[in-house]
């Protein structure tokens, strides 16, 4: 890939330099997905190897909720994030005044964040949850009700697998609401045999047409394991060509949707963010200090 190696060598160079590593999420594109992080996984993996993290600087190539969880995990780093408007639709969906009228609302019922939502929301929460241990999570507080904010689809798709009754909230996934039914039905007459994994994020109809449900890792790990002649991953467009890319005897159908906060990071930006370094992820001290104990009972589960 000539046009990107000017980049690919520099941000190799500056991560020696900055004693830097590079943490992708799995909707990043090839060339950094491939290139040049140094981990790269889904939500919950992403957070997990954060706490690892030894050297001096993480560059969170993802979207801003990523770095400050990142941030909460291993606070002695300096936290990078290459372009802080990369948000999520999810994450502008609700505030910590949301999450206390809820609580107001809903006395005693234990209180359950995803991950996609900023630090001063999980603060407000008593444990975070992914998309790969949502069911875990729930399940593991052993309480009939359980509030579990704010992907309302996440929320009905997990409430279809539990006993649990689910209280929830109105926010979706900009990337994920978009897919239909009917799209997965006219893939299904158009590619027989095609095996069709979702992200639960997506409408509770698209998932029921789906032959599996599951985080991005757990698509990727599904795609290696089983290896079927055809596949088509129902999320963000950049997660097949990097599945892709490691599985070259699958075949992959790639009707998608981009995440625009997603593509906010590019090569050059992780480039000067390293130049730079820029721009650093804070957390005042009295949210962090509540967010991160969320984040490490969810981890502790
Ligand atoms: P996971 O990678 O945790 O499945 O999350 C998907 C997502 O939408 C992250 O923004
Ligand atoms: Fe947020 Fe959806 Fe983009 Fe993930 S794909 S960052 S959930 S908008």
């Amino acid at each position: 890939w000539p046009i990107f190696a000017e980049d690919i060598d520099a941000i190799l160079d500056l991560k020696r330099h900055r004693n830097a590593v590079v943490l992708a999420h799995n909707y990043q594109t090839p060339e950094i997905f491939h290139c040049i992080a140094d981990i790269v996984g889904d939500s919950l993996a992403l957070a997990r190897e954060a706490t690892r993290v030894e050297a001096e600087v993480i560059v969170l190539a993802g979207v801003h909720f990523m770095a400050e969880t990142a941030k909460l995990l291993n606070p002695d780093k300096t936290v990078l994030i290459p372009d802080l408007a990369a948000g999520c639709s999810l994450a502008e969906s609700i505030t910590p005044a949301d999450i206390r009228l809820m609580r107001d609302r809903y006395p005693g019922v234990p209180v359950v964040t995803y991950v996609n939502t900023s630090a001063a929301v999980k603060a407000e929460s008593d444990v975070c949850c992914t998309s790969g241990n949502v069911k875990k999570v729930v399940e593991s507080l052993g309480s009939p009700r359980v509030i579990l904010l704010p992907d309302e689809y996440l929320a009905q798709n997990v409430a279809r697998e539990t006993g649990v009754e689910i209280i929830t909230w109105t926010g979706h996934c900009e990337v994920h609401e978009r897919f239909t039914a009917a799209e997965i039905r006219q893939l299904r007459r158009e590619y027989p045999g095609i095996v069709v994994l979702a992200h639960p994020e997506c409408p509770p109809e698209v998932v029921a047409e789906a032959d599996f449900t599951g985080s991005t890792a757990t698509m990727n790990g599904f795609v290696g394991q089983r290896k079927p002649a055809r596949v088509v991953l129902i999320t963000e467009c950049s997660m097949s060509d990097n599945v892709a890319a490691q599985h070259p005897e699958v075949a992959f159908v790639r009707p998608c949707n981009l995440c625009p906060h997603m593509k906010r990071i590019t090569l050059p930006k992780i480039r000067s963010a390293l130049e730079g370094m820029r721009h650093e992820v804070t957390i005042v001290p009295e949210v962090a200090a509540r967010a991160r104990r969320a984040v490490e009972r969810m981890l502790a589960i």
